[in-house]
């Protein structure tokens, strides 16, 4: 049978209105959950940075939240270091806030091409039983070849002997940059330290193998083949390291001498 052209206009147009009221249906019921999903992720990757979950371990979503409750969220003042009691970690979203002009600033330049400094980060505290610090852990992000990488590193008590990294989100190449993934690879960061004996971020991915922490504190060994991918991880954990970064945050929880001898 033949159908004229309006009624397959008409027919197409109503098909497109039923499909469009389908996807942003789902979309809109499935954002609750997307979210849910996305704050666990981050979760479970703090807990792998701080070491409290394995790489590749198994667990529900109510192991993260009850690992997670040994760890306190704070949302500090990048420029000050100081904390912002009034602003809460729990809705915290540091993305946005490094997107929106009226609450980031245009970053120096700098070797990690971070573009825009959010004015508040949420950072993420291991205390012991008296509220002594055990472990900070950062969030970084910053360029490697293809993409932007954002993730966490976890420095100790003395705050220069980094005890893990690990990066959530990524767009480099798997078994090429995407080895940052490789939890053998992220296991060599364990032990090394972050700062030279001058206090500057001083630890970098070499081209080749690291000696062990003891005697090789500063380099960690390289990803073959992602010699880029690499150099842009140097960059950007140098780059939250220092004075643009954590740095005035890392000041006024005690100078290193003073941890150190805490
Ligand atoms: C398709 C393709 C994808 C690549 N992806 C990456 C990558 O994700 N990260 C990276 O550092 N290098 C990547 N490279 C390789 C770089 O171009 C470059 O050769 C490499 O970083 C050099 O590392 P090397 O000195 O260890 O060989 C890729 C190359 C090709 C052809």
């Amino acid at each position: 049978m033949q159908r004229s052209p309006l009624y397959t206009i008409l027919f197409a147009t109503a098909v497109c209105i039923v499909c469009a009221v389908v996807v942003s249906s789902s979309a809109v019921s499935l954002k609750e959950r997307q979210d849910f999903n996305s704050a666990l992720e981050k979760q479970r990757n703090v807990l792998i940075a701080a070491g409290l979950l394995g790489d590749k371990e198994k667990v529900s979503p109510e192991e993260i939240e009850s690992r997670f409750a040994s760890i306190r969220g704070v949302v500090i003042d990048l420029e000050t270091g100081e904390e912002a009691a009034d602003i809460d970690p729990l809705t915290f979203d540091q993305k946005k806030r490094a997107t929106d002009p009226a609450t980031s600033r245009v970053a120096p330049a700098n070797a990690a091409l971070v573009k825009r400094l959010p004015d508040y980060v949420l950072v993420y505290l291991v205390e012991g039983e008296t509220g002594a610090i055990e472990m900070i852990i950062l969030p970084i992000e910053g360029y490697g070849l293809w993409s932007t990488l954002y993730g966490f590193l976890a420095l100790d008590a003395d705050l220069e002997t980094v005890r893990g990294i690990t990066f959530y989100q990524h767009g480099e190449t798997a078994g090429l940059g995407g080895e940052v993934d490789n939890p053998r690879w992220k296991a060599k960061w364990d032990g090394r330290k972050a700062f030279g004996e001058d206090g500057l971020p001083t630890i970098e991915v070499i081209k080749g193998p690291a000696g062990p922490p003891a005697e090789d504190p500063y380099r960690v060994d390289g990803l073959s083949g992602a010699t880029l991918t690499a150099r842009g991880v140097t960059n950007l954990v140098q780059f939250w390291l220092g004075e643009n970064g954590f740095g005035p945050l890392l000041d006024k929880l005690g100078t290193r001498e003073e941890r150190r001898a805490a």
